[in-house]
């Protein structure tokens, strides 16, 4: 059976081509800018290609119940909006999505909102959101015969890959910033068997590396430039718009790195809105670290019309992303949903990462930023007391355990950088201690911390 519908389209100057016509780097040969994919038979209105809003939903529904491999993912139960293989039973799959999204019923308390919540990506297979965009392009590579797979990356990209390659049967290249990734998250790459390259350059530096060995050797390159990462990882807006019977939040929030995530969300409602399975668009704000930030810069200074890389420097260090490959993409998902692009400082990131903490609720440094931003945009008014809010929660608490037990002993930030909110970080802290081992010596403790506590 051939399933596929899909067409890329250059996101520059709008040139198409055939999905195999593509070349080793995904960029276009006309401008050098993007690709993405596109699906020609939902345009024609009663074409028998385009899917039907009213079945699609009651399909997708049922499928949560089928025992089939393929309807267990929360990406391919979805597949209609996703043709992008030739068969969909060469799909590569570990059961990515369907993650949970929980209601943040303190945040919302503190920050006057009625209802926010946290879509948590992290609880995906291998611990983040990448999962999601994994299933998708690894699997056009394996139905197009490729051997090896590669990605640059700042440790979540390069687990994912790793994992998925490992699941085919096909042999991974992971190339990272020495130094400036999460343990966690390097541990991953090598247990999936990867070869892992760390060299003595960043994240930026790495892409250059990656670029030039793509075009030399068959190797398929899983970046996210690949535009079928995408199409798995705009997987999480349709099951946002589920969840609320398809009607949708009005504030979404996103981490920015290399700014795909939040391409591929804003690609993902657009899509159902042109189906018919929503009526309007959220609005989707992307949210950087203040050492990381060219999004919010372009669009400071140029309107979102060209982009000038920054020497990137973050303890978030997934978005210790300097040259953000898809920032084109993410300023028109930002002007398309009248979302904001805004950042936070480091010590903002972690008393929110703390504060999503006591909530129960875990996530990496670079997720806490959505937290940190719904502050800024609740103070400056931009998001309302009825509005319903989502904060994109991308990876586990587990992947970055050094940050976390940092911040607990207050180790994690320069006094300098703590001060403007010492009084919130002091009381987020909860510092194991280390005690003799006798009940009394544990119930002492217990007394004194208690008594601190009021
Ligand atoms: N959050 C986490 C946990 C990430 O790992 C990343 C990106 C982002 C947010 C930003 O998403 O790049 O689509 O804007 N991590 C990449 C990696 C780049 O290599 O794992 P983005």
């Amino acid at each position: 059976m051939n399933d596929n519908l899909h067409q890329l389209r250059c996101f520059g100057c709008g040139a198409r081509i055939r999905g195999d016509q593509a070349n080793p780097i995904f960029r276009c040969v006309l401008c050098d800018d993007l690709f993405e994919v596109e699906y020609p038979g939902w345009s024609q209105l009663r074409g028998t290609d385009r899917p039907n809003a009213g079945a699609l939903k009651w399909l997708w529904r049922e499928r949560r119940a089928s025992s089939e491999l393929l309807d267990h993912s929360g990406v391919w139960r979805f597949r209609e909006l996703l043709p992008i293989l030739d068969s969909f039973g060469s799909a590569v799959t570990l059961r990515e999505g369907n993650t949970p999204l929980y209601h943040l019923p303190r945040t919302a308390k503190a920050l006057g909102v009625d209802q926010v919540y946290a879509k948590h990506q992290g609880m995906n297979p291998t611990g983040s959101f990448k999962d999601t965009g994994m299933t998708s392009a690894l699997s056009v590579a394996k139905e197009r015969g490729f051997e090896w797979v590669a990605c640059a990356s700042t440790g979540n990209t390069s687990a994912a890959m790793a994992a998925y390659a490992a699941r085919a049967g096909m042999k991974s290249l992971v190339i990272i910033p020495d130094g400036k990734i999460a343990w966690g998250k390097l541990s991953q790459s090598m247990d999936y068997g990867a070869v892992t390259c760390q060299l003595n350059t960043d994240f930026d530096g790495c892409v250059r590396v990656l670029t030039s060995i793509v075009q030399e050797a068959p190797i398929y390159l899983l970046n996210s430039v690949n535009p079928y990462r995408l199409e798995g990882q705009k997987t999480p807006a349709l099951e946002i718009a589920e969840y609320f019977d398809w009607s949708v939040p009005e504030h979404i929030l996103v981490p920015g790195g290399n700014l795909a995530n939040s391409s591929a969300l804003g690609k993902g409602f657009r899509e159902m809105k042109a189906l018919g399975l929503i009526s309007r668009l959220p609005k989707i704000s992307i949210i950087q670290a203040v050492g990381a930030n060219p999004l919010v810069q372009s669009l400071r200074e140029n309107g979102g019309q060209s982009i000038v890389p920054v020497k990137a420097s973050t303890r978030a260090t997934a978005i210790r992303i300097g040259n953000p490959a898809s920032w084109r993409k993410a300023a028109h998902v930002i002007h398309e949903t009248g979302g904001w692009c805004l950042d936070v400082t480091e010590a903002e990131i972690s008393v929110a990462k703390a504060e999503l903490g006591r909530e129960g609720i875990g996530c990496e440094p670079a997720s806490a930023v959505t937290l940190a931003g719904m502050k800024k945009l609740v103070a400056g008014g931009n998001i309302a007391a009825s509005d319903t809010v989502v904060l994109l929660l991308t990876g586990h608490t587990l992947k970055d355990a050094d940050y976390t037990i940092d911040f607990h002993r207050g180790t994690l930030l320069k006094p300098e950088e703590a001060a403007p909110l010492l009084p919130e970080i002091e009381a987020l802290r909860r510092d194991a201690v280390k005690v003799e081992a006798s009940p009394d010596a544990v119930l002492r403790v217990l007394k004194e911390i208690q008594s601190r506590w009021v």
